[in-house]
């Protein structure tokens, strides 16, 4: 194989504390000196993590996702990758990586199989040497049957997995998705996650992916950087930002003309606050994993026993709100740039 991460990071898991593979500091675009995309963001993935990066339209995502593949030049800070700097040492630094980028770049006329070697080839791979990795990778994307046949027939979601495994041909250890998922129905999309959650669990892959997905970054990420209008607005764990945003909140419903439980549900130890309206009460806390059944003892202390219970998390469009003073709408998954258009084009000009 021509290009292999150096030893750590093939060993490292993030959750075993392997150490950043991306590391960006203060990193900033400004196209022609007049578009400010990228306003100096800073962040760090640790090997073997799958870290989303979530923003509406023209947030920066596809600038910071060039940069950090060496296709465009920061204007300010900087940013390692494996170790390398992107700026002074582009070349090796793409040796190190695998990137999906939002539009598509497999050559329609040629087969599968063709598409691959030819990726193999960019990387200093002979035909010899490619075979391998594109029998496993053919067969790991489901596209086995298709390899010989000319792309331009495949399906919305065997170009998507071809794309993947171009990425994969040279067997990176960071790979970088650009909106991967563009164009995908939700089947499309949930199995495209599939080999991303077996590429990081079988082969330790990092993966730095941009979405506008909310569902993608709750699913599928460790951590999530959100970005707008070229900031960093929050970066964490999905946990980590719902409970900054107010936590969770459990509503408890008694039967009419209980006592009043107010007191013996805010003695409750993690209970923030109880507010009731009629036989309904709010509790809300950090984290309600664990605090439920302390809650339904409380009542039964009161001599009340529940007749329903809820548990509701904040969304990650709740986080986004809270932060931005606007809301993260969604729209339809079937037509990529329209859709992608859509949700957010009227909300552009919304702040500043
Ligand atoms: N080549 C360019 N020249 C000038 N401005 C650009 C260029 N590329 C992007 N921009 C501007 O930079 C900002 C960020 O664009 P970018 O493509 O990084 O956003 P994005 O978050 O990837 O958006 P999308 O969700 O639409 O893909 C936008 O205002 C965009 O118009
Ligand atoms: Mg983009």
């Amino acid at each position: 194989m021509s290009s292999l991460a150096p030893p750590a990071l093939g060993q490292a898991s993030s959750r075993a504390g392997g150490g950043s593979v991306i590391r960006v500091e203060d990193l900033g675009k400004t196209y022609g000196g007049q578009v400010e995309a990228v306003k100096g963001v800073s962040f760090e993935v640790a090997a073997g993590e799958i870290f989303g990066f979530l923003g509406p339209n023209g947030a920066g995502k596809t600038t910071t996702v060039s940069m950090l593949t060496t296709l465009l030049r920061p204007t300010r800070g900087r940013a390692t990758v494996a170790g390398l700097d992107v700026a002074t040492q582009a070349a090796r630094v793409r040796r190190e990586i695998g990137l999906v980028f939002q539009d598509s770049t497999a050559d329609g006329e040629l087969t599968g199989r063709e598409n691959l070697t030819l990726a193999g080839g960019l990387f200093g791979m002979t035909p010899a040497e490619c075979r391998g990795p594109i029998e496993m990778l053919l067969s790991r994307m489901d596209l086995a049957d298709a390899g010989d046949r000319r792309v331009k027939g495949y399906s919305g979601g065997m170009k998507r997995r071809l794309e993947l495994a171009v990425a994969m041909v040279h067997t990176p250890k960071i790979l970088f998705l650009d909106e991967p998922t563009i164009g995908l129905d939700p089947q499309g999309r949930a199995g495209f996650w599939r080999y991303i959650q077996e590429l990081r669990r079988e082969q330790q892959v990092t993966i730095f992916m941009t979405t506008h997905y909310l569902d993608e970054v709750e699913n599928l990420c460790d951590r999530i950087a959100i970005i707008d209008h070229g900031r960093i607005i929050a970066t964490g764990t999905n946990d980590a930002l719902k409970e900054n945003v107010g936590g969770d909140v459990v509503e408890l419903r008694v039967p009419d003309r209980a006592r009043d439980l107010t007191e013996p549900l805010r003695s409750v130890p993690g209970v923030r606050e109880v507010l009731r309206e009629a036989n309904l009460y709010t509790v809300k806390c950090a984290r309600a994993e664990g605090l439920v059944s302390s809650l339904v003892m409380a009542c039964d202390g009161a001599g009340v026993t529940p007749e329903g219970i809820t548990v509701r998390r904040p969304s990650i469009d709740r986080v986004f709100l809270e932060l931005t003073g606007k809301a993260y709408r969604e729209e339809g998954y079937d037509d990529g740039r329209a859709a992608q258009a859509s949700a957010f084009g009227g909300r552009r000009g919304a702040k500043n």
